[in-house]
């Protein structure tokens, strides 16, 4: 249904809310890249979405631009994939309000992510943090996708999404692709180092590993990262029973295309104290060359000024076709 290429669909964001760490890379840049010969790909980064919680301006601009860097240095070619800040396009905001019109607040109220918010933020439960998920609609169709790859915690996100754009379809005929999530099969749910039941997240630094971070500081979080207390002290792939373990175990197969059969063997008769290092080696050979190349490109901020001005360019023109189509379904008298 794309009207600008043959080719299927794909798009996805990321908040610059903080700098990029590891479970925003497996559970979702490393499943971007690489794809933009099949796909036509849309990444941005979805500055609009961090206002629902304070930040500091100085702070946020440093981010979206690291960000940007980093999107490029994790292999997304600015030529092969249209590279754009949300807030550069207002369509965004303006489809993201009339989705708001046609998402229910029952619907809003089961969303896990603004349960887990609210409970962080209870001083600050405004109302962009609850209709949060109408504005990443928006996101989504107006570049009328075919898959949105995303780590699981953002699945129900887009599972919400389906239903607005079907029921909108329902109510004016086909107007939005109807999406489908892209979830990785390694790396979708990482999990903190040091409390493998909350996910990897920038909110507890002592168990999230930064994709900026040095080898050094790396390798001293792996060392101390949570393991298991069984008796067993094996490297087995058992997420119920060992969820510390299972944890590395996935970083280790997401970063060494390892499958976990080939891990227990690698590992089999060494305890925990040979296993913790090796993972974080891994991830500091996966990390380098990024670390490396975002760092370069950070010097050169008229490049990426160059990068984000043509990808709002190429984003805003898709992106109006659909805003202009929903405007005259919905009545609203063109200018
Ligand atoms: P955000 O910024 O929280 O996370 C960006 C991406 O990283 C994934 N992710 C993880 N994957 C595995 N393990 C983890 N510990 C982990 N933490 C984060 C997320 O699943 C996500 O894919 N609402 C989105 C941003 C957004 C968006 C969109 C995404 C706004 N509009 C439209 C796709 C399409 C968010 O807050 O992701």
């Amino acid at each position: 249904m794309s009207e600008t290429t043959e080719k299927k669909v794909m798009l996805s964001g990321i908040q610059p809310s903080g700098a990029l760490h590891l479970g925003n890379y497996l559970g979702a840049i490393k499943n971007w890249g690489a794809r933009s010969e099949e796909f036509e790909c849309f990444y941005f980064l979805a500055d609009l979405h961090t206002l629902t919680v304070r930040q500091v301006p100085a702070e946020l601009r440093r981010h979206t631009l690291e960000l940007l860097a980093s999107y490029i240095a994790c292999g997304l070619d600015p030529e092969k994939n249209t590279l754009f800040i949300q807030s550069h396009v207002p369509q965004h905001a303006e489809l993201g309000w009339v989705l708001d019109c046609y998402t229910m607040f029952g619907e809003l109220s089961r969303m896990t992510q603004f349960k887990d918010k609210s409970a962080k933020h209870a001083d600050n439960i405004n109302a962009g943090l609850f209709t949060y998920p109408c504005l990443m609609a928006a996101d989504i169709l107006l570049y009328q996708p075919d898959y949105v790859p995303v780590g699981e915690d953002q699945k129900q996100h887009v599972e919400l999404t389906r239903n607005v754009a079907q029921r909108f379809n329902n109510l004016y005929g086909e107007t939005f692709k109807v999406p489908e999530p892209y979830i990785p099969k390694t790396g979708a749910r990482v999990m903190s180092l040091n409390d493998p039941a909350s996910k990897m997240s920038k909110s507890i630094p002592e168990g999230c590993v930064f994709l900026l971070d040095k080898p050094e500081e790396i390798q001293r979080k792996f060392k101390r990262a949570v393991t298991d207390s069984d008796t067993e002290r094996c490297v087995r792939y058992d997420p119920a029973a060992k969820p510390g373990v299972s944890n590395l175990m996935s970083i280790y197969a997401a970063c060494t295309g390892r499958s976990y059969a080939e891990i227990e063997a690698e590992f089999d008769g060494q305890g925990y104290g040979a296993f913790k290092p090796a993972v974080g080696d891994a991830v500091i050979e996966t990390l380098r060359p990024i670390r490396e190349e975002t760092q370069r490109l950070l010097a050169d901020k008229a490049y990426l000024e160059g990068v984000y001005r043509a990808g709002a360019e190429r984003a805003g023109a898709v992106a109006n076709k659909t805003l202009r189509k929903v405007y005259k379904k919905v009545g609203l008298l063109p200018r």
